[in-house]
């Protein structure tokens, strides 16, 4: 047995491994704050010592399928090693794999969208994204477009690049000027607001004149894209109102600027629908995916690219200067293209469809909890957005620290729920189940919810 083997493991893992986004300094003595999942099993994982729990946020929501597809995957990534290993997207070469996902997406696309950018995960795809549009805007003999648009409180990935598009100083600092030049815009949320914004009409024409008057005070020439989720993450689960992508679609179109909608968490069926924009008939002119694309069996980003863009990327002579080693690699490949035959072959979106009413409903009632101030969401994506003990609806240090940072955490995790709780800003408790769950691991999901809720509720 060598020394390592003697340890527990969340120890080794202590003195070894650097976790994302976490205080890695504070998990405690010999790591026992350390969640180490050992195992998987439909919407369910178990950790070392044998605990189960259902996987409310589908691992960081890419786990579509739940973790009892191994061997299927397993036996596509075998006939795929076996024939080809590797082989770069690169310098006029490709490979049967990529080329087959491809023309998959192609086919379950926007209808203008045809080509397929890979990379190897959801923030290089949104800075492909970037950099496509930069290229797009200076082909057509308009290098001025230099800007992007965000909308406050989202989030696109951590690498330098797409930190530009997230204006939380928590993510940003302490890593410098941000590498785009952005300009934020609202999110779609209305909680708080003043009850004229409830009515559609009104928060929609709100948010594009407040868009609109962006553009127009920095110049419309000079702005290259617009990213946006169809349902923003961070802040919790922020459906957009009706109208509203539709009216992003026609300032993009009067002012020049491509649409870009990021589809990292929102795609391959999280919202009922292949993509969160067929719900909002969304007409962006790139999407960017990750995650549910191989509902997590394998790594893989790509962007999706319109027609309108490649008509001008792809004129002849004109090289795309930009790409990775692992882009389209073929074993994420393969593993793709068997998760969007098994999404389809076990009608996995019909099941979000038919479920997703009740979920809402459970959801909703939540709202009756004196924690809870707000509840958002759609298909298997929610969030409750929670009020403290301050007038305002904020939360005192001391209600923040027990019951956000401590309390729900624990009691959810006992509870056997994987939830997220953010405590920052807005605090909330978020949950993206497995989209193979069925009605009695939403009900438990829900039901556990409530429960620790009610407690949390009953200590402020
Ligand atoms: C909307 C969105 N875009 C981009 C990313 C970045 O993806 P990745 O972590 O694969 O780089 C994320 C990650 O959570 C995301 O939620």
């Amino acid at each position: 047995m060598t020394a390592a083997a003697a340890q527990p493991i969340a120890a080794i893992a202590q003195r070894h491994l650097l976790l994302n986004m976490t205080a890695n300094g504070s998990l405690g003595g010999e790591g026992e704050d350390l969640l180490v999942v050992r195992r998987g099993e439909g919407p369910y994982v178990d950790d070392t010592d044998g605990t189960r729990y259902i996987d409310g946020l589908s691992g960081l929501y890419c786990c579509q399928l739940g973790y009892s597809y191994g061997p299927e995957f397993a036996e596509a990534a075998e006939r795929q090693l076996r024939e080809l290993s590797y082989s770069p997207l690169w310098t006029g070469s490709a490979h049967p794999t990529a080329i087959e996902l491809a023309e998959r997406l192609s086919r379950i696309a926007p209808v203008d969208i045809e080509h397929t950018f890979f990379s190897s995960g959801g923030a290089e795809a949104v800075e492909t994204a970037w950099k496509i549009a930069r290229r797009y805007h200076a082909l057509r003999g308009e290098p001025g477009r230099v800007k992007a648009i965000a909308r406050r409180g989202a989030y696109h990935g951590l690498t330098v690049g797409t930190l530009s598009f997230t204006d939380d100083p928590g993510l940003t600092e302490p890593y410098g000027p941000p590498a785009i030049d952005t300009r934020f815009v609202s999110n779609t949320s209305r909680f708080g607001l003043a009850p004229e914004f409830a009515d559609d009409e009104v928060w929609t024409a709100w948010l594009l004149a407040e868009l609109e008057a962006t553009i127009l005070a920095e110049g419309p020439e000079t702005v290259a894209m617009l990213i946006a989720e169809p349902v923003q993450n961070r802040g919790g689960c922020i459906t957009p109102p009706r109208g509203y992508w539709q009216g992003l679609r026609a300032l993009a179109d009067r002012y020049g600027f491509l649409l870009v909608a990021d589809e990292v968490i929102t795609g391959f069926g999280r919202l009922g629908e292949w993509f969160g924009g067929d719900r909002y008939d969304a007409r962006p002119d790139m999407v960017t995916v990750a995650k549910g694309i191989t509902s997590g069996y394998a790594p893989l980003g790509a962007t999706l690219v319109g027609t309108k863009v490649t008509d001008v990327l792809n004129r002849p002579g004109v090289v795309l200067n930009h790409g990775y080693t692992f882009a389209g690699h073929p074993l994420s490949a393969a593993i793709a293209l068997r998760n969007l035959e098994i999404l389809e072959r076990d009608h996995v979106l019909d099941n979000v469809r038919a479920l997703q009413g009740d979920l809402a409903q459970r959801m909703a009632a939540l709202k009756d909890l004196p924690i809870v101030g707000d509840v958002r969401g759609t298909g298997f994506f929610y969030s409750c957005e929670l009020v403290g003990d301050l007038d305002d609806g904020g939360f005192s240090d001391l209600a923040r620290a027990g019951l956000i940072a401590d309390l729900i955490p624990r009691r959810l995790r006992e509870a056997g729920l994987l939830a997220r709780v953010y405590n920052r800003s807005a605090p909330l408790v978020q949950i993206a189940p497995p989209l193979i769950s069925d009605r009695s691991v939403l009900d438990r999901i829900a039901a556990i919810i409530a429960g620790v809720l009610a407690e949390a509720s009953a200590r402020i």
